[in-house]
């Protein structure tokens, strides 16, 4: 199947599958105890400086982890109104935290300190749920990357008025290697307390992450990590498949690859008479507007989502086992059916 639908339609890079293989050669020490897993944190640590890692099943168990350790029930959580958190996780944060979602609008998927402004008149009403995380995704769902002084500027803003910024990282490598600077540059650096470490989209079979920065929120980290049913026993599969991702910087040559499919696939479709590429193409994901007539057809033969089914607006996403030739070929149809219509 040639797939443009998501970069969890991707296999597993083989570095990762061989990591797993390796991991299976002797018994361990279980729950996160053993080796390999020292060496996934201690990998974490050399990239992002000292951190708390909690390692769990898929991205929705890394955000409901990092939001447990970061709201309490009576407070809130300011997300966009595109935010995984929001709508693609059937409520999990809210069912888990107890906390309350609110969900900003936003034209190009990103929060601003000016955005969040006005929910803080909340604060200190008994009344009203308590503002107190700012999260935030990077790279956004509508495949933007925010630079770092608007991470650093929301980190700012949230933390003179006592709030914490969550990073659904989910797409952290893609939105790194698109900024070229380092992960701890990128985050930490920027005053990120606590972030969810994407894996799977990036060529792990199964593993995401929860980077806890800030000490406030490391105290309950474990109780809620197995709370949350997120505590693997046999950790080391998770964690050998981090080892090999961290190690020789193969998380970003995965991610520039995914990312350069992304900008020849939205260059090469510009070119076409009748598409619109609608977005910035900053990471692995293009937005575009095509003749509606082409859309089935062409999902006939790729499979991918149409993003806004009000003005029909698709999602192309392209993964680290995307190659040229399957850019070149999704593209070589799009026009030929485009073509098509012409002639009718
Ligand atoms: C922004 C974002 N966060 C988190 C996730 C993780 O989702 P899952 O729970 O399916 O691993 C995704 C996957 O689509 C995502 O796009």
């Amino acid at each position: 199947m040639k797939a443009f639908a998501s970069d969890n339609y991707s296999g597993i890079h083989p570095e990762i599958l061989e990591a797993i293989s390796d991991a299976n050669l002797s018994h361990a020490v279980s729950y996160g105890d053993d080796a390999i897993t020292a060496r996934a944190n201690a990998l974490f640590e050399h990239l992002f400086g000292p951190v708390k890692t909690l390692y769990t099943f898929n991205g929705t168990g890394a955000n409901v982890v990092a939001l447990k350790c970061a709201a309490l029930p009576f407070q809130s959580v300011i997300c966009t109104q595109f935010a995984h958190i929001h709508v693609d996780e059937c409520g999990a944060p809210v069912q888990a935290v107890g906390c309350t979602l609110l969900p900003l609008p936003s034209p190009d998927g990103k929060l601003t300190p000016a955005m969040v402004q006005p929910l803080l008149s909340a604060k200190g009403n008994v009344h009203h749920n308590q503002p107190k995380v700012i999260s935030i995704s990077q790279s956004t769902e509508l495949g933007t990357v925010y630079t770092l002084d608007e991470v650093r500027a929301l980190c700012d803003f949230a933390h003179a008025n006592d709030m914490y910024v969550h990073l659904d990282g989910a797409r952290i490598a893609n939105a790194v290697a698109a900024l070229g600077t380092g992960l701890k540059e990128a985050t930490v650096d920027c005053g990120v307390d606590i972030m969810s470490f994407g894996g799977t989209k990036n060529g792990l079979m199964i593993g995401e992450a929860v980077l806890i920065f800030n000490n406030e929120l490391k105290q309950h980290a474990d109780y809620y990590h197995k709370q949350s049913a997120q505590l693997f026993s046999k950790n080391r599969f998770i964690a050998a498949q981090f080892v090999a991702l961290l190690s020789n910087d193969l998380w970003k040559r995965m991610a520039l690859h995914a990312n350069a499919m992304a900008q020849l696939l939205a260059s090469e479709v510009s070119k076409i008479e009748g598409v619109t590429v609608t977005r910035p193409t900053d990471a692995n994901g293009v937005f575009a507007i095509i003749p509606p007539e082409a859309i089935e057809p062409l999902q006939k033969q790729f499979r991918f989502y149409v993003w806004d089914e009000s003005t029909l607006e698709l999602r192309w996403m392209c993964s680290f086992d995307t190659t040229e030739e399957e850019v070149y070929g999704f593209v070589a149809v799009l026009k030929q059916l485009i073509a098509g219509l012409g002639n009718v």
